[in-house]
C-alpha cells in the first residue's frame, strides 16, 4: 500500500535485523518515513529508503543522541516501534547476574529509556502511537529462556501502568506478542557461560535448546509480522495486545491461562525436556 503520507515518522529500534529490519521495511512500504536504531548502524546514513542512526538502548547518551539526530531529520514523531532485544540461555542456577542484568538492561531498561525520548514529545504533539514487542514469553515461562522470560514479563506489567498514564495524552500503547519467528536470531543468540557439558542440567539444556532452536528454524515468515505490524499501525485505534503466533502457539498460551498450574508444568517439561 503506497499512499501519500511522508509526513507521518516511525522511529524502530532494533531495526538492524529480524523482526525489527522486516518492520521497518513493512512500515517504509506503507509509506512512512522510518528511522530505525541498532548498534551495527555504526554511522548514521539512508539504505534502502530508510533513515539509519546508530543506538544503544543500554546507554541514556545513546537513546538522547537518537533522539536529536531523528529529530534532525523528521521533526515529529508518530510512532516508536520497539524490536530492540537479546536472548542469553541458560538455566536459572547458572546464568550469571551480569547475564540477568544485560538481558534485562536490553529487552526492559532499553524500553524504558526510549520511550522517555519519545514520550515527551508524543505528549506535546497530542498523541502517538508506541508498539512494545514483548513475547508469548511474556505470558508464560519456559525452561532455561528465564532471562528473557523475566524481561518480557516485566515489559507486560510496565505498559499496563504506561498505557493508563499516557491515554489522557492520546498515546495509545500496542504489546506485540510474537509466537516463533524466522528472524534468524537463533544462529547469533547467547548461551550463558556457565552451560558446559559438566553443567548439572546439561542434558535438559540439550534437550530444551534443541526444541527452542527447531521452533524458531520452522517459525512463521517475518516478513508477514512486519506487514501486520505496519497495518495495525495504519489504524486509529490499536489494540493494547495483539499475539502474532502460529495456531499451536495461541492455544499453549490458552491452556496455560486455565489449566492448573501442575499440568501446565507437565505438559512444558514433556514438551521441553523429553524430546
Ligand atoms: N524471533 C522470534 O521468534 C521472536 C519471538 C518473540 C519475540 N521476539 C522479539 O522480537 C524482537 C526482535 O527479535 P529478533 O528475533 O528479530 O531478534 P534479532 O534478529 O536478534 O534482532 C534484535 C535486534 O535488536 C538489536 N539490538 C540488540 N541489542 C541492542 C542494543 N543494546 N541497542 C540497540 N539495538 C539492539 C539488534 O541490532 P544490533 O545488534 O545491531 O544492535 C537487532 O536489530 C525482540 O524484542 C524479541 O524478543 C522475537
Amino acid at each position: 500500500m503506497n499512499r501519500p503520507m511522508e509526513q507521518k515518522t516511525v522511529w524502530v529500534t532494533g531495526g538492524s535485523s529480524g523482526l525489527g529490519y522486516h518492520t521497518a521495511n513493512a512500515l517504509r512500504d506503507a509509506g512512512w518515513t522510518v528511522i530505525a536504531g541498532a548498534r551495527s548502524f555504526q554511522e548514521p546514513g539512508d539504505q534502502d529508503g530508510i533513515h539509519r542512526l546508530p543506538l544503544n538502548v543500554r546507554e541514556e547518551e545513546s537513546c538522547a543522541a537518537f533522539r536529536k539526530r531523528a529529530m534532525e531529520i523528521s521533526p515529529r514523531i508518530d510512532a516508536l516501534v520497539q524490536c530492540a532485544g537479546v536472548l542469553v540461555l541458560g538455566s536459572c542456577e547458572e546464568t550469571t547476574i551480569a547475564e540477568y542484568r544485560k538481558v534485562m538492561d536490553t529487552n526492559f531498561l532499553g524500553m524504558v529509556r526510549m520511550n522517555q525520548e519519545a514520550l515527551p514529545l508524543m505528549r506535546k504533539a497530542g498523541g502517538g502511537k508506541i508498539v512494545l514487542f514483548s513475547s508469548i514469553n511474556g505470558l508464560m515461562g519456559i525452561p532455561f529462556q528465564n532471562a528473557y522470560t523475566a524481561s518480557k514479563h516485566a515489559i507486560e506489567g510496565y505498559a499496563e501502568g504506561l498505557q493508563m498514564e499516557t491515554r489522557p495524552f492520546g498515546i495509545q500503547i500496542c504489546l506485540i506478542e510474537p509466537g516463533d519467528h524466522r528472524s534468524g536470531s537463533q544462529h547469533t543468540r547467547g548461551h550463558a557461560e556457565r552451560m558446559g557439558p559438566e553443567s548439572p542440567y546439561a542434558a535438559a539444556y540439550a534437550s530444551a535448546t534443541a526444541k527452542i532452536h527447531h521452533d524458531e528454524t520452522h517459525g512463521s515468515d517475518p516478513e508477514v509480522l512486519g506487514r501486520k505490524v505496519a497495518r495495525m499501525l495504519d489504524r486509529k485505534n490499536i489494540p493494547f495486545r495483539k499475539r502474532i503466533a502460529s495456531p499451536d502457539q495461541h492455544l499453549a498460551v490458552y491452556l496455560h491461562k486455565f489449566l492448573p498450574a501442575r499440568m501446565n508444568e507437565r505438559i512444558l517439561r514433556g514438551y521441553y525436556l523429553h524430546g
